[in-house]
C-alpha cells in the first residue's frame, strides 16, 4: 500500500476522522442503521462515520468481521478501522491482576500469559491491545496499583519487554499491536488520589517513570497513550515537553500517540486549555494523533486549518502514523487480520489456556506468613471454609474481556476439586463490604472452625474497591474481617487466612493474630484450583512482593529504594530525636519489596565478586550459593541489589538490579551468577544524562530488599 498516496487522496474532514476513535458500543454493524442516538449528541457526521479511525473495544470475531466490511463497503478511500481493547490480562481466560503476576518474577510466564491473551484476543477480532501498563507506582492508596508491576522500575521494565513481546507474538497465526500507557507518571498522583496531579523533578521523571515506556517502545509498541493527569502543570497529553521532545525527538518514537477516553476535552476541566477548540491546536502541537472518545478533533479540526491555527502539515502528520501503523498490522492486505469465529470458538477459554492461569496464579502467590501452619495435610477429615471470599467468583479480580465470571473457579470449587472426599464445612462469617461492621455471622463460622481439623480463611477486598478511580485513605480490613480473623484463629490454631486484594494492605494486627497469611491477590479464571494447590502443598508459594506492604497508611508512599536523607534513622524500633522518621512508628514497611516465604528454608553462603574494580566496558560477576535446606523441592528468587555510595546527585539506599528464579530439590544446591557492567550502575545524573558515575560501590545479594551488602567495588 503507497500510504502517501492514499493520504493525498484524502479530503481534510476524511483526514480528521481517521484521528478519532469512537466507543465500538456507538457503531451499529447493520448498515442500513448506522448512526445512533449517542453519535448525534457526540455530533458526528453520518456521512464520514465509516472514515473513523479506530474502535475501541471487539463484539467478538463474527460481529467485528461484519462491522469491517460495513467499513470497506463505505469508506470512500477503503481504509479499514482499526480495533483497540483493554486486554489486560488476559481476554477470555484471566491470569491473576497484574501487580499479583509480577511477584512471579517470572519473565517466561509473563511473556506466556500475554501471547495467550494475545492469542484469544486476536482470533476474536482485536488488532492492538492497550497493555502493558507501565505506570511505577509506590503508594498503595492509589487503586490503579493493580494493573501496574510495582514499585520498581528496573522490574518493570523486564516485564514491559516480556508482555510486549508475548502480546505481538508470532505474527503468523496471532498477535496484538501494542499500545504502552499511561505515559506519563499516572502512577504517582499526590496522595495516591487517582486522576490527580503528579508532580516531580526531571531526574525522578527519567530515572523512575519513563524507562518501562521506553522499554515497551524498543520491543516494538506501536501506541502510546497519554496519562488522564497533569505532569508538572501540563495535562500529559498536551505536555510538549514529555510527547514531543522526549517521546519524538530523543526515543525517535513515530508510533500512534493516543489521548486518554475522555481525555483531550478533560484539558478544559483541568484549567489548562481554554476550551475544546484550543485543546485541539495544543494537541496538534504536541503530536497527540488520536482522540479517544471524545470528538473535539472532527468538530474543530476544519474550523482550526481555516483559521491558519493548525496546519495541514500537522494533520497529515497525525493521520500518517496512523496508516503507517495499519500497514504496519497489515490492515490493508487482510483487514480482519486473525479474526474467526470459529477458531475462537475453539481457542477461548481452552483446556491449555486455563492450565497456564492456573500456573500464574499459583507462581504469583506470596506466602507473607507462616507459623507451621502450611502446608495443610491431605489426609484431614474436615475442612472449615470460612470468609465472605470463600464461595465468590469474584476472586477473578476486575478488567475483563469476553470473559464470563460465572466461570471462575472459587477457593470452595478448588477445595471440592482437590479433596471430594472431605467434609467442607462452609460459612460466610461477615460481609465484604468496605467498612463491614456486622458481626453477628461470626459466632457460627467460630463454631465450624471448631469442629472442623483445618481452617480456610477467605478475606480480602471487594473485586470493585481496587481499579480505576477506586483510591483509598483507609488500607485496613473491615472491622468486621478483623474480628472473624481474630476470633476464627483463636479457636483453631491451624488456620490459614488467604488474602485477596488488589493492592498492599495494612494487615500489622492480621501479622500478629494469624497464624499463616497467604495473598494470592486476584487470582484470576484458576483462582480455586490454584490456591487448593498451594495449601495443600501440591505447589509451593514463591512469589516475592513487588510493592511494599506499609505498617500504616501514613508511611505512603513507602517503597524500599528511598534515599538515606541527612539524619539517617538507624534504628528503626525506637524513638530517635532529630533523626529523620515517625515518633509513632517504624519507616521500614511491614513486608518489604521482594520479601516472600516459601514452605521450604534456602540458605545463602559463599557470596562473591570477582574482582573489586570494574572499568569502562569491562565487566565484574557477582555469585552466591543458594541450597534448599527443607523438606520441599521449591522455586526461590534470588536477587541483587546495588548502592551507589556517592554520585553527582543522590543515591537510594540500594536499587534492584538483577534476579534469577531458580528450582531446588531438598538438599540441592546452586551457584546464581549476576554480571554487572557499567549499564547496570547507570543512571540519570545531575546532566540528566543516563551514564555510570565513577566510584564506590556495595553490592547485595538474597531473598529480599532488607539484606546487607557483602562486597564493595570501584568503578574506576
Ligand atoms: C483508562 C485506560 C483505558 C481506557 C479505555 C480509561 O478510562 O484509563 O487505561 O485504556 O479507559 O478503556
Amino acid at each position: 500500500m503507497d500510504i502517501k498516496r492514499l493520504l493525498d487522496k484524502m479530503s481534510l474532514k476524511e483526514k480528521l476522522y481517521q484521528l478519532q476513535q469512537l466507543d465500538s458500543n456507538v457503531i451499529m454493524y447493520d448498515e442500513n442503521m448506522p448512526v445512533t442516538g449517542i453519535l448525534q449528541k457526540l455530533e458526528l457526521d453520518e456521512n464520514y462515520i465509516f472514515e473513523t479511525g479506530s474502535l475501541l473495544n471487539s463484539f467478538g470475531a463474527k460481529r467485528t468481521i461484519e462491522i469491517q466490511k460495513n467499513f470497506l463497503m463505505h469508506s470512500k478511500n477503503k481504509i479499514p478501522t482499526v480495533i483497540m481493547q483493554d486486554v489486560v490480562r488476559g481476554y477470555k481466560t484471566l491470569y491473576p491482576i497484574n501487580l499479583g503476576l509480577s511477584c512471579s518474577f517470572d519473565m517466561d510466564l509473563c511473556e506466556k500469559c500475554a501471547s495467550m491473551a494475545a492469542k484469544e484476543a486476536s482470533v476474536d477480532g482485536v488488532h492492538m491491545t492497550f497493555a502493558p501498563m507501565l505506570d511505577v507506582s509506590r503508594d498503595a492508596r492509589w487503586g490503579r496499583v493493580m494493573e501496574t508491576s510495582g514499585e520498581d522500575t528496573y522490574l518493570t521494565c523486564e516485564i514491559a519487554k516480556a508482555t510486549t513481546r508475548g502480546f505481538q507474538g508470532d505474527g503468523k497465526t496471532y498477535g496484538l499491536g501494542v499500545g504502552c500507557k499511561h505515559m506519563a507518571g499516572y502512577g504517582a498522583p499526590e496522595s495516591g488520589k487517582d486522576y490527580n496531579l503528579s508532580d516531580m523533578s526531571e531526574i525522578t521523571l527519567r530515572e523512575i517513570y519513563l524507562p518501562p515506556y521506553k522499554a515497551s517502545i524498543d520491543e516494538g509498541a506501536m501506541l502510546v497513550m497519554a496519562g488522564q493527569q497533569t505532569l508538572n502543570g501540563v495535562p500529559c497529553v498536551l505536555n510538549s515537553h514529555l510527547m514531543k521532545d522526549i517521546l519524538r525527538d530523543e526515543w525517535g518514537f513515530d508510533g500512534i500517540v493516543i489521548s486518554d477516553y475522555n481525555c483531550l476535552a478533560s484539558t478544559v476541566d483541568h484549567g489548562y486549555s481554554e476550551s475544546h477548540k484550543q485543546a485541539v491546536e495544543l494537541a496538534m502541537q504536541s503530536e497527540m494523533n488520536m482522540e479517544m472518545a471524545t470528538t473535539c478533533v472532527v468538530k474543530y479540526g476544519e474550523e482550526l486549518v481555516n483559521e491558519g491555527k493548525v496546519s495541514i502539515e500537522q494533520i497529515d502528520k497525525a493521520v500518517l502514523r496512523i496508516l503507517k501503523v495499519k500497514e504496519k498490522l497489515g490492515l490493508f492486505e487482510n483487514p480482519y487480520r486473525y479474526a474467526d469465529p470459529n477458531e475462537a470458538n475453539k481457542i477461548l477459554g481452552c483446556k491449555e489456556h486455563k492450565e497456564l492461569a492456573r500456573i500464574a496464579s499459583e507462581e504469583s502467590a506470596v506466602l507473607l506468613k507462616n507459623d507451621c501452619v502450611l502446608p495443610f495435610s491431605k489426609d484431614v477429615k474436615s475442612v472449615a471454609l470460612i470468609g465472605p471470599l470463600a464461595d465468590e467468583k469474584q476472586i477473578v479480580g476486575s478488567w475483563w474481556c469476553a470473559y464470563d465470571k460465572n466461570e471462575t473457579v472459587t477457593v470452595l470449587e478448588g477445595i471440592k476439586n482437590l479433596l471430594p472426599y472431605v467434609k467442607i464445612n462452609y460459612a460466610m462469617g461477615c460481609g465484604l463490604e468496605l467498612d463491614a461492621t456486622d458481626i453477628s455471622q461470626i459466632d457460627e463460622a467460630v463454631e465450624l472452625a471448631k469442629e472442623s481439623d483445618i481452617v480456610i480463611l477467605c478475606v480480602g477486598e471487594d473485586m470493585r474497591d481496587s481499579g480505576e478511580s477506586k483510591s483509598k485513605a483507609f488500607l485496613e480490613l473491615s472491622p468486621a474481617q478483623k474480628e472473624l480473623i481474630r476470633r476464627v484463629t483463636e479457636s483453631n490454631k491451624n488456620t490459614a487466612t488467604v488474602l485477596f486484594t488488589g493492592r498492599p494492605l495494612v494487615l500489622t494486627e492480621e501479622n500478629k493474630t494469624a497464624g499463616a497469611i497467604l495473598n494470592v491477590f486476584f487470582p484470576g479464571t484458576e483462582g480455586g484450583n490454584a490456591i487448593a494447590n498451594l495449601l495443600f502443598g501440591n505447589s509451593v508459594p514463591c512469589g516475592k512482593l513487588t510493592m511494599s506492604f506499609p505498617h500504616n497508611v501514613g508511611q505512603c508512599p513507602v517503597y524500599y529504594n528511598h534515599f538515606k536523607t541527612g539524619n539517617y534513622r538507624t534504628d528503626d524500633t525506637k524513638r530517635m530525636v532529630f533523626k529523620s522518621g515517625y515518633i509513632d512508628g517504624p519507616n521500614k514497611p511491614l513486608y518489604p519489596f521482594g520479601y516472600g516465604l516459601s514452605y521450604t528454608d534456602f540458605e545463602y553462603s559463599s557470596h562473591k565478586i570477582s574482582s573489586d574494580i570494574i572499568n569502562d566496558n569491562g565487566k565484574i560477576t557477582a555469585s552466591v550459593k543458594v541450597k534448599n535446606i527443607g523438606k520441599y523441592k521449591a522455586k526461590e528468587i534470588v536477587q541483587m541489589y546495588i548502592q551507589d555510595l556517592f554520585g553527582s546527585v543522590v543515591r537510594p539506599v540500594k536499587e534492584l538490579r538483577g534476579f534469577k528464579k531458580i528450582e531446588l530439590s531438598p538438599n540441592e544446591e546452586k551457584t546464581v551468577e549476576f554480571e554487572i557492567t557499567e549499564d547496570t550502575l547507570a543512571f540519570v545524573g545531575a546532566d540528566l544524562k543516563r551514564k555510570a558515575e565513577k566510584g564506590r560501590f556495595r553490592i547485595f545479594i538474597g531473598n529480599s530488599s532488607e539484606i546487607e551488602p557483602f562486597a564493595e567495588f570501584e568503578y574506576k
